[in-house]
């Protein structure tokens, strides 16, 4: 794991101290966003073992932004998305999981209604490994294969491993 800031993307993230609540790095990715759209589709791509993208039949994309990163994934690459979303937003039928966070606790919904596929999930940061490790748990109750994460930014000290591979392009 090379946690160096060597990345030149490393210089399109602002982070944040204190935000949203005192004690957290906010990792803010909008410069990355604004202006440097290809190079994060590149470098998120790069961060994959070759020829992983021929075993997966969508991108798994957790709101809201790994909507945006599934998104640009799944345009450049000709897949499709299933979505895995905050509660209530999604029709019937859905399945959903709660988990913990630092304050308080969050839930994903996911629609449980759709044929077994091979997902590769998606989203910007892994931090304590809530909301992916909910996804995977998700997809796994409705018969899909996770093969594996992909995130912009891994904080591999905030998170166990998780039960399948992570790709990430930064490291911190
Ligand atoms: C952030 C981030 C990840 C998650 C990572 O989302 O986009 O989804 O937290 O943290 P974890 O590994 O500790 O679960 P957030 O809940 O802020 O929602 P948003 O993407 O809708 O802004």
């Amino acid at each position: 794991v090379n946690t160096s800031k060597d990345h030149p993307l490393w210089q399109l993230i602002r982070t944040v101290p204190d935000f949203p609540k005192p004690g957290i790095d906010f990792y803010d990715i909008t410069p990355l966003l604004r202006s440097h759209v290809d190079e994060l589709i590149d470098a998120l791509l790069d961060a994959l073992p070759e020829g992983l993208m021929d075993e997966v039949d969508c991108l798994g994309a957790v709101e809201a932004r790994g909507f945006v990163f599934a998104s640009l994934l799944a345009g450049r690459l000709g897949k499709g998305m299933i979505l895995l979303r905050k509660p209530g937003k999604l029709p019937p039928p859905v399945a959903n999981k709660s988990y913990a966070l630092e304050y308080g606790k969050d839930t994903l919904e996911m629609q449980n209604n759709l044929p077994p596929e091979r997902v590769l999930l998606v989203d910007d940061i892994l931090a304590t490994g809530g909301t992916l490790n909910t996804a995977h748990t998700l997809c796994h109750s409705a018969e899909h294969t996770v093969v594996g994460v992909l995130v912009l930014l891994d904080l591999i000290d905030l998170h166990e491993p998780l039960p399948v591979p992570v790709y990430s392009v930064l490291q911190a």
